[in-house]
C-alpha cells in the first residue's frame, strides 16, 4: 500500500453493472501506490437495485454508502470525483434535479456514458451558453470500458476535455487501470474506436451462437461444447496481439481442400465480412449522433 498516496471520496451515480465493476476495482485496486479510495458512494435507480449493490460490495461495508436517486445531489457534493454510469437517455432526468449541476461544476468528471461528448458533459452543466473556450469548462474524461471490467479484463478508451489537468488525465488512467487496460484516445476518433472496443465484443458473441447451433443441429449439446468453442476462440485470439495479423493467420489455418476453406468460402458468399463492417459503422454513427439529441 502506498503510504502517500492521495485518498479519495468517489460518487458512482447509476451504478448498475459497469458502475459496480469499476467500483469493485477501485475499492480493492491493484496498484494503490497513487491512489486510494477512503469512500464510496454510489447511487441507482430503485431499492431492488441498492439491494443488490449492497450485496455486490459488501467486503468494503465499512467505506461504502449506497443510495437511490434522490440522494444524487448529496452524493456529488460529498465527492472529489464523479463517475456518471447511467444510461445515456437519463441525462437529461438526471442533470435537471435541482442542484445537481452545480454541485459538479467544481468535480472532476468521469463519464462512461455511450456517445456522449465531453462538450456535451460541459453543456449538460454549464448550460446552453458554455464557451468551450473559457473558464467554464469541465474538468472531464469521457471514456468507454466494455463488459470485461466485470472479470478486471476490460479495454477502456478515454479522452479528457481540453480544460482537464494533467494530474486528472493520470487519475482517470489510474481508475479505468484497474479494471483491465486504459488507453487515451483524440476524441475525434473516439466514436469508431468506441464502438470496436464497446460493441464489438457483442458481435463476436453473436458469431459464436451461431456456432453453437451447428452443434445443435448435429445432436451435441450446447453446454458439452460451449466453453471448448469459446476457450479455442480465446487462444486463436491471442495469437493477433502476439504477432499474426489475422488475415495471415486465416490463410495458415485454411489448408488447401481443407474444411476451413470450405466454411469461409460459404461466409464470404454470405457477405459475412462486410455485415461485421456494415454493422460497426452503423454503431459508430449512433454513437456521433447520441450526443445531439436530447
Ligand atoms: N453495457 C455495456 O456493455 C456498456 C459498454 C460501454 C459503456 N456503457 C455505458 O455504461 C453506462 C452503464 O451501462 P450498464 O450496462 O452498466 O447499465 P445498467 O446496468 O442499466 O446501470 C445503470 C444504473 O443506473 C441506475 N439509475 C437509473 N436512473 C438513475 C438515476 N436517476 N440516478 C441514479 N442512478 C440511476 C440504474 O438503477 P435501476 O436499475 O434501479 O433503475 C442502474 O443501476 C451506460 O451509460 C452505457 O452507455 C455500457
Amino acid at each position: 500500500m502506498g503510504i502517500n498516496a492521495t485518498q479519495l471520496t468517489v460518487a458512482v451515480i447509476g451504478c448498475g453493472t459497469l458502475g459496480t465493476a469499476i467500483a469493485a476495482g477501485i475499492l480493492d485496486p491493484k496498484d494503490s501506490e497513487a491512489f486510494q479510495i477512503n469512500r464510496l458512494i454510489c447511487t441507482v435507480g430503485t431499492e431492488p437495485s441498492k439491494t443488490r449493490l449492497e450485496a455486490a460490495l459488501s467486503d468494503h461495508k465499512s467505506r461504502i454508502t449506497v443510495s437511490t436517486a434522490d440522494e444524487n445531489v448529496r452524493a456529488v457534493q460529498e465527492a472529489d470525483i464523479v463517475l456518471l454510469a447511467f444510461k445515456p437517455f437519463k441525462r437529461a432526468d438526471v442533470f435537471a434535479v435541482p442542484g445537481f449541476k452545480e454541485a459538479l461544476r467544481d468535480k472532476f468528471v468521469l463519464s462512461i456514458m455511450a456517445g456522449i461528448t465531453t462538450a456535451e458533459l460541459s453543456r449538460l452543466t454549464f448550460g446552453e451558453d458554455y464557451d468551450s473556450n473559457s473558464q467554464s469548462s469541465l474538468q472531464a474524461v469521457r471514456a468507454m470500458p466494455n463488459m470485461a471490467a466485470r472479470i478486471r479484463e476490460a479495454v477502456t478508451l478515454y479522452t479528457p476535455s481540453p480544460a482537464t489537468t494533467k494530474e486528472n488525465v493520470e487519475l482517470a488512467s489510474w481508475v479505468f487501470g484497474q479494471v483491465g487496460e486504459a488507453h487515451q484516445i483524440p476524441e475525434k476518433s473516439f466514436d469508431i474506436c468506441a464502438v470496436l472496443v464497446g460493441c464489438a465484443g457483442s458481435l463476436l458473441l453473436l458469431a459464436i451462437d451461431g456456432l453453437l447451433d451447428a452443434a445443435v443441429a448435429e445432436g451435441v449439446r450446447r453446454p458439452e461444447v460451449q466453453n471448448l468453442v469459446v476457450n479455442s476462440a480465446i487462444g486463436m485470439m491471442k495469437l493477433v496481439p502476439a504477432g499474426d495479423h489475422p488475415s495471415v493467420l486465416r490463410e495458415k489455418i485454411a489448408s488447401p481442400g481443407g474444411c476451413s476453406i470450405r466454411a469461409l468460402l460459404e461466409l464470404e458468399k454470405l457477405g459475412v465480412r462486410s455485415a461485421f463492417t456494415t454493422a460497426i459503422l452503423a454503431a459508430a454513427e449512433k454513437s456521433k449522433q447520441m450526443s445531439s439529441t436530447r
